[in-house]
This record gives structure tokens, C-alpha cells and sequence, in this order.
């Protein structure tokens, strides 16, 4: 393109690579995700709508309105609901949920008999299919009749927060190969034309749902204790000092003996961690120490 010629108004809006890097950081020192935010492809196909809706012609423009328009923090928030995976489904990762209800849940009914009080976190529920994974084995385990439990789901996402507290969903979210559903704890209905399962009262009533940013450790002390949090395909997009602060909130957070489950592909192996490491039959799993 010569000097004087402008773009047309239906062409992308181009970014360089300082472009891409700044706005990486950004979103990195909100929320820590920093892989699958360095894509040019993508950050022109997702954010490009929004630099139009702003009058703004260039990347540069947007990142420095973003850091330093009145409406930035907003604007940021967009831009991360646009950027972040929130892919999610019903009874994912089988084999560590078999682990979580045969090995780990016996484990903490008996130490939490007394109490007959339960918390577990799902951090980065996204659209609450784990949060409500969890709440149905609790409940199919038999172990807990009579406690009160409860399953926070966490998401710094309010979009997908809404559609975590309605709780119906299609097809997609009930793709995992190994799923036998409880149908008991299903109801048919239509949302917008299509029909959908909407989850029953008996586990929507033990779950609920709260916008949070997981780097914000102050808001993870409000919380309150967990006995155990599961956080599951969300530190794989972060960068080390992200998922460090995180990690330790979490250890802060449990009570001693509380547990941490990561997703398949995650660990602690590079995190100095004060956690221990518990090899369960199915699984590794992640424990406070109790003294
Ligand atoms: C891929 S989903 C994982 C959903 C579910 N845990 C699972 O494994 O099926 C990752 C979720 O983490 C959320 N997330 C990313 N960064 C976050 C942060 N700093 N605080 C809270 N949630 C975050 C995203 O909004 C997204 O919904």
C-alpha cells in the first residue's frame, strides 16, 4: 500500500508483531492467559469489530485505549471474553472423576464426618458443566446425605456465568464418549428453538456461580475455606508467574488436607509448590499438607 492510500472500510485492520506483543501483555497482567493470544489471525478476526466500533484505526490506538481510556476496563473485559477458550463439557476427563468419587470423596467424608460440611471450587467453571459434574457425583456417591454441600463455580467471564446459572444446555456439552447420564438429574426443555437438557433443582441447588479473576488473590481470601478445588484446563494457558500466583492462592485458600485436581495435561513439576503430591490409583492429585 503506498503512503496515501487509506485502507477501505471493509478491509482488516492490520497488526504488527510489537502490536500483538503489547496486547498480549495486557491481557497477561489482567487475567494471566498469555497462549492462544498470539495470534495475529485472531486478534484481527476478533478484536478488529471492535477497534470499527470505536472509531480507532489502528492497534497501537487500541492498546493504548485500553490501558488508558475511562471505559478501559470495560473495553478489557470485552477483549478477554473474546480471546479465552471456554470450551467445557459434562463428565470431561472420565478417568480422574472416577478417581475424584472412588479414592478422594471416601477420604474426605470421613474426615469431614463431624462437620458434615463440604466446599469445592470449580475455577474456571466456564459454562458449569464441571461445577455440575461434581454436584451429581456427590450426590451419586451416597456419602453425603444430610451435609451441606456446596460447589462454587468461579469465572472471571460474566457470559459465561449466565448461562452456568440457567444450567440448561445441547448437545455439544454432553460429548464426553464415556458418559452415562444421570437422567434423573435432566430435564428436557427449549432454549431459543432448540431443545436442551436443563440441569434438575436437587443439583442446581447445591451450585453456585461467582465472577472472580483468579488473580486476584484478595477476592480468593473472601472465598472462604474449600476442602477441595478443582482447576481444571486453565492454568495450561498461563504464563508461569500467572499460574505461581494462582497456585499458591489456592494452597492459602484449602483447608489442610484439601485437595487440588488439575487438568490431564497440567502440573506443578516447574511451580516451587508447597503442595504434596498424592498418587492416587487413577491419578495424581494435589494435597495440603495436614500438619
Ligand atoms: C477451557 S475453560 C475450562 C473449563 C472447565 N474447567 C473444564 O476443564 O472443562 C477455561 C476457563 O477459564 C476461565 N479463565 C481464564 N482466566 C481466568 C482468570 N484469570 N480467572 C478466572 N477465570 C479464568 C475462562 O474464562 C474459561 O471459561
Amino acid at each position: 500500500m503506498g503512503d496515501t492510500e487509506q485502507p477501505s472500510p471493509g478491509a482488516p485492520v492490520r497488526i504488527s508483531a510489537e502490536e500483538v506483543a503489547e496486547l498480549q501483555a495486557i491481557v497477561e497482567g489482567c487475567c494471566g492467559v498469555f497462549h492462544g493470544v498470539d495470534s495475529s489471525y485472531k486478534l484481527q478476526r476478533r478484536l478488529g469489530p471492535r477497534l470499527k466500533a470505536l472509531g480507532l484505526s489502528s492497534f497501537a490506538e487500541y492498546s493504548k485505549y485500553l490501558r488508558e481510556a475511562a471505559d478501559g476496563p470495560h473495553e478489557l473485559a470485552e477483549v478477554i471474553e473474546e480471546l479465552t477458550t471456554h470450551e467445557t463439557y459434562f463428565f470431561r476427563e472420565q478417568f480422574q472423576l472416577d478417581a475424584f468419587s472412588q479414592e478422594v470423596l471416601p477420604a474426605i467424608a470421613q474426615r469431614r464426618r463431624a462437620a458434615q460440611r463440604l466446599t469445592i471450587w470449580s475455577a474456571g467453571c466456564s459454562t458449569g458443566e464441571e461445577a455440575y459434574t461434581i454436584a451429581m457425583l456427590l450426590l451419586e456417591s451416597g456419602l453425603f446425605s444430610g451435609w451441606r454441600l456446596e460447589v462454587v463455580g468461579l469465572d472471571i467471564s460474566r457470559k459465561v456465568l449466565s448461562t452456568a446459572r440457567y444450567g440448561a444446555y445441547g448437545s455439544s456439552s454432553f460429548r464426553s464418549p464415556s458418559i452415562v447420564l444421570p437422567g434423573r438429574y435432566f430435564t428436557e426443555c427449549e432454549v431459543d428453538g432448540r431443545t436442551c437438557h436443563r440441569v434438575a433443582d436437587e443439583v442446581r441447588s447445591i451450585c453456585s456461580f461467582r465472577q472472580l479473576n483468579l488473580l486476584d488473590r484478595a477476592a480468593i481470601g473472601r472465598l472462604g475455606p474449600a476442602d477441595l478445588i478443582f482447576c481444571r484446563n486453565v492454568l495450561i494457558y498461563m504464563g508461569a508467574a500467572a499460574r505461581r500466583t494462582i497456585v499458591d492462592a489456592f494452597y492459602d485458600a484449602l483447608v489442610p488436607g484439601g485437595y487440588l485436581l488439575l487438568g490431564h495435561s497440567e502440573n506443578l513439576l516447574n511451580l516451587e509448590t508447597r503442595f504434596e503430591n498424592v498418587h492416587l490409583d487413577r491419578d495424581l492429585v494435589y494435597r495440603r499438607p495436614i500438619a
